[in-house]
């Protein structure tokens, strides 16, 4: 495993999301606690979670006990392991299907940033985001909430999710260098955060790439997916190394985070680390 900076952290290059493990379609919760033990067996020191990570209409925060009572369990060095956490999403049904929901007033912000304290056993959180802007609360009042969490000690330093380049640079004028990371969807069949990835180069903040394989629940643009196909086909090894190889190479800051149900997959995944694009090879990714 490689190891890339997250703030005061030492974040493996590939690290790895719960939300597959938390959310509807889950495993059970001893399958998914053997998966996070694996992840770390093999080098992984960067788990990321979340609040909203339980099927909708269920009991809140199971993603961060999951995440919490996996790394309890485990033989290693745990004081390795940086847990980030999300608040401002929750759980919801929009005509009977299950969907996401915002709530970012601040009070609540900070309501929920104590409860995932809670959930992950800790009394100051590792990496705490907002995870969504709200159209209907400015973001400058977001903002402040993950200040006076810093400067209560609920978090030791703070992100922000699915900002936008202007939202990146308020958020880094108000916080300094309490903010550390910002966690964007990046993929080959999403590259429109390319500008948000230039900004936290730029801003010496970490990029992390949620849904970074596509995500588990759209259909992939196959087209988009080709080149990563035949790359992977004349190396003789999955398509997902090659992805997330040529997301590593878009900037020593940028750390993708796939998830997975189980951990065949994200086993194979993490050998991405190791993974050197030939020049040829990232001329044909794009
Ligand atoms: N900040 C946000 O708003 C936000 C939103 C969404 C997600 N996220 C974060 O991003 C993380 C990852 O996103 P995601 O889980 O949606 O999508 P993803 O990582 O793009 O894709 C996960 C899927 O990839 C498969 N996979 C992983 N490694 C593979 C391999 N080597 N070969 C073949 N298939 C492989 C998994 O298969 P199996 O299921 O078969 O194991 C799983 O179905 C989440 O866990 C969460 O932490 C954040």
């Amino acid at each position: 495993m490689k190891y890339r900076k997250l703030g005061p952290y030492q974040a493996s290059a590939i690290s790895y999301g719960d939300m597959p493990l938390a959310i509807e379609g889950r495993p059970d919760r001893a399958t998914a606690i053997g998966v996070i033990h694996d992840v770390l067996d093999a080098g992984v020191t960067h788990i990321d979670t979340a609040w909203a990570y339980y099927p909708s209409g269920e009991v809140p925060q199971y993603g961060e006990k999951l995440a919490a009572e996996a790394l309890h369990s485990w033989h290693g060095d745990q004081s390795k392991v940086t847990i980030a956490t999300k608040v401002g999403h929750f759980r919801n049904f929009t005509d009977g299907k299950p969907t996401w929901g915002i709530d970012d007033d601040p009070e609540h912000l900070k309501a929920r940033a104590h409860e995932s304290a809670d959930a992950l056993g800790v009394d100051t959180i590792d990496l705490l985001y907002s995870h969504r802007p709200s159209p209907d609360v400015p973001y400058e009042k977001v903002i402040g909430a993950l200040a006076d969490l810093v400067d209560e000690e609920v978090a030791a330093t703070v992100g922000i999710s699915n900002a936008d380049p202007e939202q990146i640079r308020l958020a880094h004028r108000i916080l300094g260098e309490k903010l550390v990371a910002v966690q964007n969807q990046f993929s080959p069949g999403f590259t429109s955060s390319e500008p948000e990835i230039e900004v936290t180069g730029e801003l010496g903040l970490a990029f992390v790439a949620w849904s970074p394989l596509g995500g588990y629940r759209a259909a992939l643009d196959q087209e988009r997916f080709e080149p990563f196909q035949k790359v992977a086909d004349a190396r003789g090894i999955s398509r997902a190394q090659v992805i997330l190889a040529w997301e590593l190479s878009k900037g020593p800051h940028v750390i993708p985070i796939p998830g997975s149900h189980r951990s065949a997959t994200i086993l194979d995944s993490l050998k991405a680390a190791d993974l050197e694009l030939t020049a040829d090879e990232l001329a044909a990714l794009g």
